[in-house]
């Protein structure tokens, strides 16, 4: 069975942002086709037809955009904030100058929100910029109004752009742009993974820096245990109770699942082109909370 959608987040998808407040690219963004190719994709534990998964995620974020900042701060009980924290002063965002960022799959733009302020309090850098890309429009407009909020509103230090991140428009997003590409729970959504990591490496500068925050593979068997526990059942009724939405939570939670472990998620961030650390938390990547998230970093060569 499929995602239930509520009536609201129907009503919801078709509400537009005025153009001047958001670059819209529809082709590129709902590009679900309707010819079958016969290739197959999963969605959470279910199998579909790779052309249905696109519209089947922006299904589920639309569906929760709304309630998508309060959820994630239940769910994770906060700890979403410190990873996202931990995430971006990694980077340190301004330590060698103002830098142009695209944060893809930006989502309510947590990240954006992050690196500016990290390199305005850090190196005092208010010329850092950041283009917050995201497939979904309700996403972006959740973004924006929080946005409109801080002192980067109606500044060049942040845009926002519907997008697929799969094929970025490369008369918008051209090659060799940008100094960071982030990317944070949003690359397990989409149809494709090297899809992904191939117009990152596209649009970096060489020698710019790839970096993926995203849940991972947990290597304790008792934390793992006890995360499946915890996920499994806490994170659905949440949803059912805070966003009157369970089964948007239960695909988010199995996806998380069936994302490639550590080290096979490193592989393929080389195998688009990027170089990494090693094999190890730590190298290629750096293990949060056991692993329940991980960081990986590739630069491009
Ligand atoms: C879990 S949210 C993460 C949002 C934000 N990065 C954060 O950390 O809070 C995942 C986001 O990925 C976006 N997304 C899913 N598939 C996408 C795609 N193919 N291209 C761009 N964005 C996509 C969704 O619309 C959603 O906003």
């Amino acid at each position: 069975m499929l995602p239930r959608v509520s009536q609201c987040a129907r009503r919801a998808r078709r509400h537009c942002l005025a153009p001047s407040l958001l670059r819209q690219n529809h082709n590129q963004a709902s590009s679900g086709t309707s010819q079958s190719t016969g290739r197959t994709a999963s969605f959470g534990f279910k199998t579909v037809p790779e052309e249905s998964k696109e519209s089947l995620v922006k299904d589920v974020f639309d569906s929760v955009a709304s309630k998508y900042d309060l959820m994630n701060d239940a769910s994770s009980l906060g700890v979403h904030r410190l990873w996202k924290d931990s995430f971006v002063s990694t980077l340190r965002p301004g330590c060698k100058g103002p830098m142009r960022c695209i944060d893809v799959a930006g989502g309510t733009g947590d990240i954006a929100l992050r690196i500016l302020d990290h390199a305005r309090e850090q190196y005092a850098d208010r010329e850092t910029s950041v283009e917050i890309v995201d497939i979904n429009a309700q996403m972006l407009s959740e973004g924006f109004k929080r946005f409109k909020k801080t002192m980067y509103h109606n500044t060049p230090q942040v845009s926002f752009h519907e997008a697929n991140a799969q094929e970025l428009p490369p008369s918008q997003f051209k090659d060799d742009t940008y100094d960071l590409y982030t990317i944070a729970f949003g690359i397990r959504n989409c149809t494709s993974i090297p899809a992904v990591l191939k117009e990152a490496h596209r649009v970096l500068k060489p020698g710019a820096t790839f970096a993926c925050l995203e849940f991972s593979k947990v290597g304790n068997p008792l934390l793992s245990a006890l995360y499946d526990q915890y996920s499994f059942s806490v994170i659905p009724l949440m949803g059912t109770i805070l966003a009157g939405d369970s089964a948007s939570y239960q695909y988010l939670v199995e996806s998380i699942r069936k994302f490639p472990s550590q080290p096979d998620f490193a592989q393929m961030i080389r195998d688009a082109g990027f170089a990494t650390g090693g094999d190890r938390d730590g190298g290629a990547w750096t293990d949060l909370w056991g692993g329940i998230a991980s960081i990986h970093t590739g630069v491009k060569v």
